[in-house]
């Protein structure tokens, strides 16, 4: 794994360059709107883009000129596309065992939530996870980072939810924090305390709810171990008044909001998400449009995730209307161990085409720049341009579309961030 640092690179011979631009999310019909460039170079200085455009233009010559006669490393991209960096902006890749059996159990037929009640799913993950020391945490969690940044990525969001106690809440997110120091990925935390009842608070969610205000919360944020804090707002797990309360406190307590909102019932977890300015709200795949009508006045991210959708067999979230709405969607993976055990960025530009009938230039900007602004990044993040840092993927493909055409490939050649080169593709001489 490598290590972290900020560093300065030109990169030179990009055939085909596309990225979304700006310091915000993309909302609606202008997630369309790339900035694409043939033959294009990218100067990178501290970690940060310096510029970004045609290699021929007098300021692109400059720019080169100048990281020459600083030594700067060359990476010659060899005619191939570019693109941002990409941001999975919803995961839970700190998790310790597996279940392999409810998968195939699901292939037979049952369903997700009843596999949930009857204390698999979640609670599973809860077990192998509690007995988990901080090292296992951190050698599963390496593992999954370093697979990430060969898949292209180079931010992604993590969330707690495995303990549901103090102590390994904590150990989760300390998971993180270690991870972060040494990886190269670099990584959100998000604390996902109400992620389902644990065993000591059965049938009582309210009390658990109490619980973590009173004993959870307040530990997080003092050690400052998560940005973000998140809800399982779903009927039979925490509905509305409980998701409320908590997410209120969260709030007060300095963190942003995210909720897992309207997965499986529609009980209006998205017009919560409205109604608490969260940043972002997951799944809707049942959200009601008066909801999606409240989180674009709010402008909350609505971030979908096809691949639980296509493991569970459920209709994909109606990602379409909610551009067509005038919403900002972003597209992030889910990956954990029981919906969807699955980081794969490739099939997620193949589903999004395909299934969410979303454009090619939706898709990228799902995955970067609106991806970014789930993360509250969009001013520093998801774009390659002049003052953002500079997370940069050379694909082994002459054009980006090839990241949905080529399905469930992987296209991902180099990977820079922070401006050092973090990845390259093993070429089998
Ligand atoms: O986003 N739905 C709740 N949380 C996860 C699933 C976690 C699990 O099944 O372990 C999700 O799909
Ligand atoms: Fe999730």
């Amino acid at each position: 794994m490598k290590g972290k640092g900020k560093g300065s690179c030109a990169v030179i011979n990009i055939g085909s360059l596309a990225t979304p631009l700006g310091e915000s999310p993309s909302a609606g019909i202008a997630m369309n709107s790339l900035y694409r460039c043939k033959n294009a170079c990218i100067v990178a200085k501290d970690g940060i883009i310096a510029y970004a455009g045609p290699a021929s233009a007098e300021e692109g010559q400059l720019a080169l000129k100048k990281a020459q006669a600083e030594g700067t490393v060359l990476i010659d991209a060899g005619n191939r596309a570019c693109v941002p960096g990409f941001i999975d902006s919803h995961t839970h890749f700190i998790f310790a065992g597996y279940r392999a059996d409810e998968f195939f159990w699901r292939a037979g037929g049952l369903p997700y939530m009843e596999i949930h009640q009857r204390g698999g799913g979640i609670r599973k993950s809860m077990e192998a996870t509690r007995s988990a020391t901080l090292h296992n945490l951190i050698e599963a969690g390496k593992k999954r980072l370093d697979t990430m940044l060969a898949l292209g990525v180079t931010t992604v969001e993590g969330k707690s939810g495995y303990g549901m106690d103090l102590e390994t809440e904590l150990r989760q997110l300390t998971a993180m924090r270690e991870l972060s120091r040494m990886a190269a990925v670099e990584i959100l935390p998000t604390f996902l305390g109400p992620h389902s009842i644990p065993p000591e608070f059965e049938s009582r969610p309210s009390d658990y709810i109490d619980f973590v205000i009173r004993e959870v919360l307040p530990k997080v944020a003092a050690d400052k171990l998560a940005v973000f804090a998140d809800i399982f707002c779903e009927k039979g797990v925490f509905e509305i008044e409980d998701s409320r309360r908590y997410l209120r406190a969260a709030q007060n307590a300095g963190f942003k909001l995210k909720l897992h909102a309207d997965e499986i019932v529609r009980i209006g977890g998205a017009g919560l998400a409205a109604e608490l300015g969260a940043v972002s709200a997951s799944h809707l795949l049942k959200a009601s449009p008066e909801d999606l009508q409240a989180m674009v006045q709010k402008a909350v991210i609505a971030t979908c995730l096809p691949l639980t959708a296509f493991s569970l067999r459920e209709p994909y979230a109606d990602a379409r209307g909610m551009i067509d709405r005038g919403l900002a969607v972003a597209l992030a993976s889910d990956l954990n161990p029981g919906s969807c055990y699955s980081q794969s960025i490739p099939l997620i530009f193949a589903i999004a085409v395909l299934y969410l009938k979303m454009t090619f230039e939706e898709t990228l900007t799902a995955l970067t720049l609106n991806g970014a602004a789930a993360l509250g990044l969009a001013a520093s993040h998801g774009s390659l341009e002049a003052g953002k840092t500079a997370d940069i993927v050379i694909l082994d493909a002459p054009e980006p579309e090839h990241l949905s055409y080529n399905i469930g490939m992987n296209l991902v050649h180099t990977v820079i961030k922070n401006g050092e080169l973090a990845y390259q593709q093993r070429t089998t001489a």
